[in-house]
């Protein structure tokens, strides 16, 4: 059976396209192979789980995802159907269990389906045979959006013999290519062993010989604390400890979200356990066996969850699941062959062996046993991507939906992983109440599960913001935000630059960029949402967000402090919330004090600047920058400085200004405008002129 994944970086062309050629066609029919398990046609129609699409979508899903890609990468300019390349585009996969979604569908018979999938498959077979190739394969190569489709089979090939083995058992039936474990027993008693800490390097580069999904790619590296971790995977045996103690029973055992899916699925036992008369029983994809109590648990992350922490209260201990990084260095202590270049799979994995879970003592690896196959396993990890992260632009709904702390990462592969599924490198994670052939492998650890938190700041006025102060220039514009920290600079060059304060910091560029020149600087702003992005890039390093490109199409973005050349200043720069109309005594003794289009956003801008002399030393600089935009929505119209007429005389907002500095400040130059773009979308940006004052606190007399 061929279920490796393809050396991409290797070979001649001619022998490559062939090697692609039979991966193609061996995983197309074995995804259609795996369908011979249900009983009729009628079958295809049930909804195995609530939350997902009945299996004919599946059938249809996987060959209208091939024509969707390859039109989309311009290598086919036809559609083989383009009624079914609309109704099989989108599966539902991710639905959470509170957004049921009760649209009906009409779908077309399996026969039909059959057919387009026939058509689809003479379509992919002669581009294969066809389109040019040279090696190497890679990312950007046209030859990836094939592997692309093949790969995205295999994950349904997996996830449809979960849903297969949901539906009620007189739906299915059993055949020779999918056969069973029949080895089972008693469960070997668990234990733990030490690891030792160290430091783990994750991520693959762009040029790693395999195909990829886009959260594989980047670069993260963490030092891991020692652990001890469990020799076995936790069999069914173990888990029926928890069962019985009354786990289901017991809210306390359960995050809020794990007791909110309990009550919802009413849940008492993992999903495909069965009781009869006081019997248990498992469900495998087409049998009904009795219990193979050494058989690895198969639950939800949830779950799982529960039984670390009933296990902690157990023993006084802290039990839990590895993180992303505990995974990898528990790996690591074992020299592991990677598919696709493995011999013959050192694990239950691949399909190599059977269509089921063996016992947890059967696959070896040095001290321990189901490093990899058998059944995935959960980690406490949401999955987020790598620093460097990019999506692919055929596909960029693959993971960048998922980063969104709510999916967590499951590692190892099953029995039925293949291809990239059964890669060291592969990142899986569903939505932790969602069922694969998945269960877990606890640890004992004191240390904290450190958790990359950045997701995609999606609101639209912070990612402007974003992308404003540490995203590409529009029009020759300089970076505003780099730009007024120049202005600052140049006019504080005669004079001590101790603390500054940048009022009105938004997302931080500038309050960056003046820590290079001033010893310390604070960073305060009004909106929390703001702040909140300038302190992850401090503390975490890194901001994500997405930008609107035309209606509903977005793109990603990442910024780091290294690549920002802003790493050195951490020790430097602090960020707070705070109102610059009511400020705290303690933002006080500063040499400088910026406020970058800060004034015509206070609702009492007067107040403002007729206090703001208490926080600058003698001789301190103050400089105000504003496009002078009034709106009733942020200042109320009597304490606007300027901007309207008073006894028939227009009153402007310099002549504002000098009537609440004048008292205090000197102004050392000319009024000078200095231009910003906001870009909106792709084609609409914001073209403003922001006026600089520069003012010096007069020397008290
Ligand atoms: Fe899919």
């Amino acid at each position: 059976m061929v279920t490796r994944t393809i050396v991409l970086d290797k070979g001649e062309a001619e022998d490559k396209r062939k090697e692609i050629l039979e991966y193609f066609q061996k995983t197309y029919e074995l995804h259609e192979r795996l369908y011979d398990t249900l009983r009729s046609d009628e079958t295809f129609y049930m909804r195995a789980d609530p939350l997902r699409h009945p299996l004919i979508f599946y059938l249809g899903h996987t060959a209208a995802f091939f024509i969707n890609k390859l039109i989309l990468a311009r290598l086919i300019d036809k559609r083989v159907n383009a009624h079914f390349e609309s109704i099989f585009a989108i599966g539902v996969d991710e639905m959470s269990w509170d957004d049921l979604n009760e649209t009906h569908y009409a779908w077309p018979s399996v026969e039909e389906v059959r057919h387009y999938r026939k058509e689809v498959r003479q379509v992919v077979e002669k581009l294969i045979a066809t389109l040019p190739l040279e090696m190497p394969i890679t990312w950007t190569h046209p030859w990836w959006t094939i592997m692309m489709g093949i790969e995205h089979e295999r994950i349904h090939i997996e996830t449809s013999s979960v849903l297969i083995r949901q539906l009620p058992i007189d739906q299915v039936k059993p055949l020779p290519l999918w056969e069973i474990c029949t080895d089972s027993g008693p469960a070997p008693a668990n234990e733990l062993i030490p690891i030792k800490g160290g430091e783990v390097m994750l991520g693959k580069k762009r040029d790693h010989p395999l195909y990829g999904w886009d959260n594989e790619y980047g670069l993260h590296m963490e030092e891991v604390e020692s652990f001890d971790a469990a020799k076995y995977l936790v069999s069914n045996q173990e888990f029926l400890e928890f069962v019985e103690a009354g786990g289901y029973a017991t809210e306390k055992y359960w995050t809020e979200e794990g007791w909110r899916w309990r009550n919802y699925r009413q849940a008492h036992h993992p999903v495909f356990w069965i009781i009869a008369n006081g019997d248990w029983k498992l469900r495998t994809m087409t049998h009904i066996i009795s219990m193979p109590w050494n058989w690895p648990a198969e639950v939800n992350y949830l779950e799982a969850k529960a039984f670390t922490t009933w296990k902690s209260e157990q023993t006084g201990q802290t039990y839990r699941l590895p993180t992303e990084e505990e995974w990898y260095r528990l790996r690591e202590t074992q020299t592991i062959a990677d598919q696709p270049f493995w011999e013959k799979a050192p694990g239950n994995i691949n399909l190599e062996y059977f269509a089921s879970s063996v016992p947890v003592d059967k696959f070896r690896f040095g001290e321990f046993y189901d490093l990899i196959g058998n059944v995935w396993q959960w980690t406490e990890t949401p999955i987020n991507g790598f620093p460097g992260f990019e999506v692919h632009p055929f596909y960029d709904d693959f993971s960048a939906p998922t980063f969104d702390m709510r999916h967590n990462l499951i590692k190892g592969g099953s029995w039925i992983s293949t291809g990239n599924e059964a890669t060291r490198d592969s990142r899986y994670a569903f939505r932790r109440h969602f069922f694969q052939h998945a269960g877990f492998r606890y640890i004992r650890s004191d240390a904290p599960v450190k958790i990359q938190q950045t997701t995609y700041e999606t609101d639209a006025l912070v990612s402007q913001y974003c992308e404003s102060h540490y995203g590409k220039t529009y029009f020759d514009v300089p970076n505003f935000a780099a730009h007024s920290a120049a202005i600052c600079i140049k006019h504080t060059h005669d004079k001590p630059r101790r603390r500054a304060l940048d009022l009105g910091c938004a997302v931080g560029r500038t309050t960056f960029e003046l820590a290079r020149h001033f010893d310390f600087v604070t960073g305060l702003d009004f909106s929390a949402r703001f702040i909140k992005i300038a302190d992850d890039l401090l503390n975490n390093g890194r901001i994500r967000y997405v930008l609107p490109e035309e209606g509903e199409l977005v793109s990603f973005h990442e910024v780091t402090l290294e690549e920002s050349g802003f790493a050195d200043l951490r020790n430097k720069v602090e960020f707070y919330q705070a109102d610059a109309v009511n400020l705290s005594p303690k933002y006080s003794g500063y040499d400088l004090i910026f406020a970058g289009n800060l004034i015509d956003r206070l609702y009492d801008p007067g107040k403002f600047l007729d206090t703001i002399h208490e926080r600058l030393n003698a001789g301190g600089v103050l400089i105000l920058a504003s496009p002078y935009t009034w709106l009733e929505e942020y200042t109320p119209r009597q304490k606007w400085l300027g901007g309207y007429k008073k006894d028939g005389e227009p009153v402007t907002s310099i002549d504002g200004l000098h009537e609440h500095l004048d008292a205090n400040f000197d102004l050392v130059a000319d009024p000078f405008k200095v231009p910003f773009v906001i870009r909106e979308t792709r084609n609409k940006f914001q073209h403003t002129l922001s006026e600089f004052t520069v003012w010096q606190r007069t020397f008290i007399k």
